[in-house]
């Protein structure tokens, strides 16, 4: 059987390490794309160098040419510019929606059968754009965040409690990052939800507020840090949880920004809801009933993904 083909559009920081747990991963031959020249290139070459240590068989390549892509089963975007300290994601809208035009043309001539998984930000709305571009169906365009988002929260849950990250198991809504809805009544270690453990006093009312403000401000926190760009080992390890699921029909549940055409009462727009992946794309949106509180969170969400998308009209009118 033919190996899987994983072509990566962007290969910065997380393109780079996409192509590496690709590989560790055997999940298929990867091709690096870039218009960089030499970045996609050299990192194929440093990439497929570890192979023989590592003992994975997997061809890495790289190419300044959409036609390498050709033929791709799924393509994982990261193409444009990424956050610098003091910059909100939304500050990058601008420029990234140009780079979902170039892409998106690019995956509809050469990979029009792909699954593909957006990761560029301002995420909700680069990949309401890039399905636009694309003109792909639009169960086969996803962008990633809800695992980012949620990985975070977990990260941070199971240090506060002590136990293992495997345990602990978070359910999140909404848009990416700061307008994140996370369900504290879905969210459990060991199915023990998180209102349950307050009253258990593993935890208190506010130390879990400010572990969810924590998490909404996670990417932030990492520019801080960094200084010259933004998170890359997690966003590209949740990328792939979600590629690896669709590679292998795995039908995970994990939460996605997935088209929605009426379910949560929102239509034509990207936001963050919990999906099955499997070899069909995104399978399923599961739809749960919110609670007021919830409600209004996930409302308030939605009305900052439905500004982005109109600014990005503004700037491109044909993606009305
Ligand atoms: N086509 C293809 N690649 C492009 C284009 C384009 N039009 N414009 C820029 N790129 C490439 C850059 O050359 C660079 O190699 O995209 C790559 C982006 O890599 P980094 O700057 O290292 O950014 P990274 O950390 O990988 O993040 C990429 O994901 O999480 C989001 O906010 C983040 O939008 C950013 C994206």
């Amino acid at each position: 059987m033919a190996r899987n083909k994983i072509a990566l559009i962007g290969s910065g920081m997380i393109g780079g390490t996409l192509a590496h747990l690709a590989a560790l991963k055997e999940l298929g031959d990867v091709v690096l794309f870039d218009i960089a020249e030499g970045t996609p290139q050299g990192k194929a070459l440093d990439i497929a160098q570890s192979g023989p240590v590592e003992g994975f068989n997997a061809r890495m390549s790289g190419a300044n040419d959409y036609s390498a892509i050709e033929g791709a089963d799924i393509c994982i975007v990261t193409a444009g510019v990424a956050r610098k300290p003091g910059m909100s994601r939304d500050d990058l809208l601008g420029i990234n929606l140009k780079v979902m035009e170039q892409v998106g043309a690019g995956i509809k001539k050469y990979a029009p059968n792909a699954f593909v998984i957006c990761i560029t930000n301002p995420l909700d709305a680069m990949v309401w754009a890039l399905q636009k571009f694309s003109g792909l169906p639009k169960n086969k365009v996803v962008g990633m965040a809800g695992v980012l988002d949620s990985g975070r929260f977990r990260h941070f849950l199971a240090e506060e409690f002590n136990v293992s990250v495997e345990d602990v198991t978070a359910f999140v809504l909404g848009g990416h990052g700061d307008t994140m809805v996370p369900l504290a009544r879905y969210s459990t270690v060991a199915g023990i939800p998180l209102p349950d453990l307050i009253k258990m006093g593993w935890t208190s009312k506010e130390k879990l507020e400010e572990i969810i403000q924590r998490t909404r401000d996670g990417g932030a926190e990492i520019v801080k840090l960094l200084k010259t760009g933004s998170a890359y080992y997690a966003p590209a390890a949740s990328a792939i949880e979600m590629a690896e699921s669709y590679l292998k029909d795995k039908k995970r549940v994990l939460p996605c920004a997935a088209h929605l055409s009426g379910q949560y009462g929102v239509k034509d727009m990207y936001v963050g809801v919990p999906c099955v992946i499997g070899e069909g794309g995104i399978e399923r949106v599961i739809e749960i009933e919110l609670n007021k509180t919830e409600q209004k969170a996930f409302d308030k969400s939605v009305e900052s993904v439905a500004g982005l998308c109109e600014a990005c009209i503004a700037i491109a009118p044909n993606l009305k």
